[in-house]
């Protein structure tokens, strides 16, 4: 059975105060919720959040691949899981597009990741003018291809994909779920050629986009979504948990 998950993608939001009382609440709202949650403060928050989290779990949102050394600005794998992450988004669009990553750095970034004992979020997704052009297939098979490269199938069962058409995240408009559970079977079918093992079957697939309480339903009801990740509305408690109670009923938890 692959995990249904809510994660929250706080981008660069909230100080440490702030996180502090936003995981609070996240804490009392989900005690009894079946569902596996997730939050990626910025850096500065993450070990407050996690001393509070209990339920919740928490995720660094991005890190550098080596454990040490001259790189100013740059936070490795083992400062994250001592501050408290079990998780790593890597590859994220905005790491991506903002501050130029490559494929090549990225699979660099998972490899480290999963060595020290962190769960990888990778995100792939194309832009606008990819998916006009008829190529978010080439994109995907491309970014999958070269990110989880050199990874053996026991090695993706630390790694939950983050499909986030670029189009989609901030906009207010989420990807169809049509088109987007078309993209997550694509992925799963992917992963099964490249890793056999019902890798596909089994690799736990998020969506991210625009997320928010009114189209959570639809989007869950596609059977290759197993959950969100998001941002904007992760940033309130009760947003983030309505995306989360939608979220169980329709996966029937
Ligand atoms: P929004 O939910 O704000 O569109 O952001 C999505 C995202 O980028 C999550 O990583």
């Amino acid at each position: 059975m692959r995990e249904i998950i809510l994660a929250g993608n706080w981008k660069m939001h909230k100080t440490i105060e702030e996180g502090e009382s936003l995981v609070k609440c996240l804490e009392e709202k989900f005690k009894d919720s079946p569902l596996k949650v997730i939050v990626f403060p910025p850096f500065t928050a993450i070990n407050a959040t996690a001393k509070i989290a209990k339920k919740i779990k928490v995720g660094g949102q991005n890190m550098y691949f080596e454990k040490e050394g001259a790189f100013t600005g740059e936070v490795s794998p083992i400062m994250l899981k001592e501050a408290g992450a079990e998780y790593v988004i890597i590859g994220h669009s905005e790491r991506r597009n903002i501050f130029g990553e490559k494929d090549e750095l990225i699979n660099k970034k998972v490899h480290s990741a999963l060595e020290n004992g962190l769960k990888v979020v990778l995100c792939i997704g194309e832009k606008l003018e990819e998916r006009n052009a008829g190529k978010t297939e080439e994109v995907i098979e491309n970014e999958l291809k070269k990110d989880l490269d050199g990874l053996s199938s026991k090695d993706i069962t630390n790694i939950i994909i983050a499909y986030e058409p670029i189009w989609a995240i901030g906009t207010g408009v989420s990807a169809k779920p049509e088109q987007a559970e078309e993209v997550h079977k694509f992925i799963r079918n992917l992963l099964d050629e490249r890793f056999g093992d019902n890798v596909g079957e089994n690799t736990t697939i998020l969506y991210g986009g625009s997320v928010k309480p009114a189209n959570i339903e639809s989007l869950a009801k596609m059977k290759d979504i197993d959950g969100g990740l998001v941002g904007g509305a992760s940033l309130k408690c009760e947003s983030f948990f309505e995306i989360g109670k939608f979220l169980s009923k329709i996966k029937g938890l």
